[in-house]
């Protein structure tokens, strides 16, 4: 048997953060926790929002202090303000990390006990309160997706709560949002997109369901990615990119990321390399690997990267190779000052990221790991 993950009502296009109250209406919520970071205040986009809820008469509860790849006690943080003040409705608004804390302060309003209660798979007991994602990166997908990823310092981890309680009732995709996010941020952000897809696409619990959105998240983003990154405010490539991480994100929801995901596990949570730089480090040496028993599937993903027909699996590496250049993103660990002696020690704690291996197309040993940290490091 197959069980499907639901998803939320979605809204896309420009403009589309205007139906916010509409929506909030219609869950008879007066009262609203919003969760967001210090660059989207910046940057103007939470006053966006401000401004069409006080025109509505809505109250506004605010925790702006989201940080990029959020730290347990910091979200801890926001649970607690969502407790105590008594709000009817959720809303996130930010890239992954706003989403994800979001997601979780709603999770742990209607279930009462310490966040470390809920950290792993199906744990929550109850629905979260309503929640509406309003992603302002075309990256993590978090706004579909029943995932949240809290960094934990004190064993310099990343952790997360998977329940489909916490999956968000709504998500605004509005381009809008997105056309100030710089072109570095872009690039990291719609590889973590890209990766999403490629993972699911050849996870082995991949499904008809999710090859169909993985494999056309691929072609949008490949379509789109190099317009969003050198002409930003680009409305139409901006959509693209939110609709690719969209369907990317329904995708690998289903049916798992795999070894380029766990190999960035160490390297955000012991140097913290922002996770789509982390994952894009860690995507060719982990394709290279993978390669190896999957030529069809390569293929098929070659074939969306490139519009074209005449590819073979070796194209689907090469492309990526050309797209990281294109991007301007460093290529290997050294360039982002990891020390070489941290290899060993980064190859010991991927092996416990037995959640994310065990979807991987290919089995990854000690050995293994090692000897792909290295390819990573020195390539
Ligand atoms: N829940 C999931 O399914 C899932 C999947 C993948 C990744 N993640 C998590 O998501 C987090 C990463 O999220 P992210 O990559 O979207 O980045 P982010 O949320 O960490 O944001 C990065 C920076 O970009 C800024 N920013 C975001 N949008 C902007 C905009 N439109 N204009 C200007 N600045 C903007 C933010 O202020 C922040 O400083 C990580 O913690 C990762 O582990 C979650
Ligand atoms: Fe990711």
């Amino acid at each position: 048997m197959m069980k499907l993950l639901p998803v939320p009502e979605i809204l896309i296009g420009e403009s589309s953060l205007e139906k916010t109250v509409s929506i909030l209406d219609r869950l008879k919520a007066g009262k609203v926790l919003v969760v967001t970071d210090s660059g989207i205040v910046k940057a103007g986009i939470y006053d966006q929002l401000k401004t069409l809820l006080e025109a509505a008469g809505k109250t506004i509860v605010l925790f702006d202090r989201v940080q990029p790849d959020p730290e347990i006690n910091l979200v801890r943080e926001a649970v607690e303000l969502a407790r105590e003040a008594g709000v009817d409705a959720v809303i996130g608004l930010g890239g992954g990390s706003s989403l994800d804390t979001a997601k979780v302060a709603a999770a742990l309003v209607t279930n009462p006990k310490d966040i470390n209660a809920y950290i792993g798979v199906d744990l929550l007991e109850k629905d979260a309160l309503p929640t509406i994602a309003i992603p302002t990166t075309a990256g993590t997908g978090s706004e579909v997706t029943h995932i949240a990823i809290l960094s934990d310092d004190s064993e310099q981890l990343k952790k997360g709560i998977v329940s489909a309680k916490m999956i968000p009732r709504y998500a605004i995709l509005d381009p809008k949002l997105t056309i100030g996010l710089p072109p570095y941020a872009t690039a990291v952000t719609g590889m973590d997109a890209l990766i999403h897809a490629l993972e699911s696409f050849t996870s082995i619990h991949a499904n008809a369901y999710s090859e169909a959105l993985g494999l056309r998240a691929i072609e949008l983003i490949s379509k789109n990615i190099r317009t969003a990154f050198s002409h930003g405010t680009d409305l139409k490539a901006r959509e693209a990119m939110l609709f690719g991480s969209l369907l990317a994100g329904m995708a690998f929801a289903n049916v798992g990321v795999a070894a380029a995901h766990a190999f960035a596990y160490p390297l955000g949570g012991m140097f913290h390399v922002p996770h789509g730089l982390s994952t894009s480090l860690m995507l060719i040496p982990v394709m290279a690997f993978n390669m190896t028993g999957n030529e069809g599937k390569y293929e098929m993903m070659a074939q969306s990267l490139t519009g074209r027909r005449d590819v073979t699996a070796q194209t689907a590496l090469d492309e990526i190779e050309r797209l990281v250049a294109d991007l301007k993103l460093p290529r290997n660990l050294a360039g982002v000052n990891v020390p070489e002696s941290a290899l060993p020690i980064m190859a010991l704690k991927v092996m416990d990221v037995t959640r994310l291996l065990g979807n991987n197309p290919r089995k990854v040993t000690q050995d293994d790991a090692l000897a792909i940290y290295r390819f990573a490091y020195a390539r």
